[in-house]
């Protein structure tokens, strides 16, 4: 049996902003157990609990990741491992100067009587978890929610949102901060206005729901998708991206909202800085902006490790350099 309280709120806030401002943003290395592994297997590395931890901490121990990351998200199996001088990750991560967190949600389902649309799973029990985790030095948590621009409906953008503010009211009745992620995503080949359109729908459903639920936004970090057109559709500049994206946000995310830390979703590291960066650059902007990005820090220092000791060096080398990329557009 889990109790809550609201915890303070005032220490809610400060770790979201700092988790958001200073030109640092999180690193988020919470692949599920399926999805690294196939990652792993993807660079021709076996795929095991200790090539996955290996993995992670390689990550977490390059050299000066705290000058351009302020958080990590975990998910579960690494948040209870030990790096090799037996600290725990969460732990090791705090002494780093790194937020540790963790991913809370259990994946997607279909969404039922709603073609092809998903639901995130993960409120039962949810509680108790947090509560566990909180005690273990989790200082923030994800919940993702997936939308194809294709499928999105008004019931599902619903439906999703009722889902994240409910995991973001109970992170925070545990002194937890939640990232929301409500992810439109890119693959295919729509245009810019498709995805304006379903972001639109995902983020203002959210935010009603939020309301509703009683979340204090001054202590939620939100992590949205750029609005671009599709992976295979022709790109436009980046200005366009961030502007485009700068209406949707400004139309759906109140000021009280202190950070945005935006994924990566696909697109190429270059890509993703340089949409930063133009977002940055926008004036009057309401809240801080960083990145939360996966597969754009990550994936090239995957592939040069490739699972040898010999190759740990330069595959911190290519992270850190992603990393102070990305910082520098959010600067
Ligand atoms: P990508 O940046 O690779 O999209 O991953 C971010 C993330 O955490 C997705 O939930």
């Amino acid at each position: 049996m889990t109790t809550t309280l609201r915890t303070d709120q005032s220490h809610l806030s400060r770790i979201a902003v700092q988790m958001t401002s200073g030109g640092r943003g999180i690193l988020a290395a919470d692949e599920s157990i399926k999805t690294m592994s196939a990652r792993l297997e993807g660079e021709g590395i076996a795929a095991s609990a200790t090539s996955r931890r290996d993995y992670r901490e390689l990550l977490l121990t390059a050299a000066g990741l705290s000058e351009s990351v302020s958080g990590i998200i975990l998910c579960d199996e690494t948040f209870g491992q030990q790096l090799a001088d037996g600290r725990d990750f969460p732990t090791a991560a705090s002494q780093l100067g790194i937020l540790p967190g963790i991913k809370v949600d259990t994946g997607t389902k279909p969404l039922p009587g709603q073609a092809c649309a998903l639901i995130t799973e993960g409120l039962d029990g949810l509680g108790d978890r947090l509560a566990s985790y909180a005690e273990r030095g989790a200082a923030f948590a994800k919940w993702r929610a997936v939308f194809d621009v294709n499928t999105v409906t008004p019931y599902g953008a619903r439906a999703n949102g009722h889902a994240l503010a409910r995991y973001a009211a109970l992170c925070q009745d545990h002194g937890i901060v939640p990232i929301v992620e409500p992810e439109v995503l890119c693959n295919g080949d729509h245009d810019l206005a498709a995805s304006e359109r379903a972001s639109r729908m995902a983020l203002g459903s959210l935010f009603d729901e939020l309301d509703q639920a009683g979340v204090d936004l001054t202590g939620i970090v939100l992590k949205p998708n750029f609005v671009t057109p599709g992976l295979d559709a022709t790109p436009v500049a980046a200005t366009t991206v961030a502007a485009t994206t700068f209406n949707v946000l400004r139309a759906t995310v109140p000021a009280a909202v202190p950070g945005i830390a935006f994924l990566s979703g696909g697109h190429r590291t270059a890509d993703v800085c340089a949409f930063l960066h133009e977002l940055h650059e926008i004036p009057d902007r309401p809240w801080d902006v960083t990145f939360s990005f996966g597969r754009a820090l990550v994936s090239a220092a995957l592939h040069t490790w490739a699972g040898s000791p010999a190759n740990v060096r330069a595959a911190q080398d290519v992270l850190l350099a992603n990393c102070a990329e990305a910082a520098s557009a959010a600067r």
